[in-house]
């Protein structure tokens, strides 16, 4: 069961993509109530609680944030994103969801949370490590390692890949699509960061259109 669960038709959410200017709709919108109720559910299954201050990076306009952010402390959400008109679609969602907590949104591709002025108790990156380069991986390990509390958990999704290849985010935002992403990879990464990799637990459910799920402890 899934509290104050935001009742947003898609069709109202696309027009909101639409009115702010902020990509072209597609299957990202049709599964959203999905992944942001899959998401939510497995942070709680992980110890997410309304006093944990959570990160999520790659917030896009706050799919996970409409329905975590109701749930959480004031001020306890903050979402990083490099893409600029999602400032403002949020905003507009989180209007029509009537939740009025406080909460922070920064735009920038190099993670912009080392200056939050807190330690994040977990973070979530819900299909964004798919459209991260090695050195990008990198760079938000080395910033996570700065900010999050001890024995704080970092949950990502993932899909192993033979081949990097280039996108162009709502066709007009350059990304790549990295290859090589595995368990082995992932463990060699917590390696040269010394932290912990748990690579999938046990009870989280699957993801909803198949994506591999990681999880590395602080
Ligand atoms: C498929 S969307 C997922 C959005 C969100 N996590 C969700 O579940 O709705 C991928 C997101 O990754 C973001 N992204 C791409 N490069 C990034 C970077 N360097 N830092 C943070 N987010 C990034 C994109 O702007 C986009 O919002």
């Amino acid at each position: 069961m899934v509290e104050s669960s935001p009742n947003i038709p898609v069709q109202r959410l696309v027009d909101l993509h639409i009115e702010y200017a902020a990509g072209v709709p597609g299957n990202r919108e049709s599964l959203w109530h999905t992944l942001g109720i899959w998401q939510l559910k497995q942070l709680k299954y992980l110890g997410l609680n309304p006093g944990s201050h959570l990160l999520d990076v790659g917030c896009g306009p706050l799919r996970l944030g409409m329905y975590v952010i109701p749930f959480l402390e004031d001020d306890h959400f903050w979402g990083v994103d490099p893409y600029a008109p999602y400032e403002k679609l949020a905003k507009a969602i989180m209007k029509e969801t009537g939740c009025r907590k406080k909460y922070t949104i920064k735009i920038g591709a190099d993670f912009p949370f080392v200056d939050s002025g807190r330690k994040f108790d977990f973070a979530m990156a819900q299909s964004v490590v798919t459209h991260l380069s090695n050195n990008q991986l990198d760079h938000l390990m080395t910033n996570l390692k700065r900010s999050m509390a001890p024995g704080g958990q970092f949950v990502f999704t993932y899909t192993d890949n033979p081949y990097p290849y280039g996108i162009f985010y709502e066709m007009e935002y350059p990304m790549i699509t990295p290859a090589g992403l595995n368990d082995k990879y992932f463990s060699k990464l917590a390696e040269r960061f010394e932290i912990e990799y748990l690579g999938c637990p046990g009870g989280i459910e699957p993801h909803p259109t198949g994506q591999r799920v990681g999880v590395f402890q602080f």
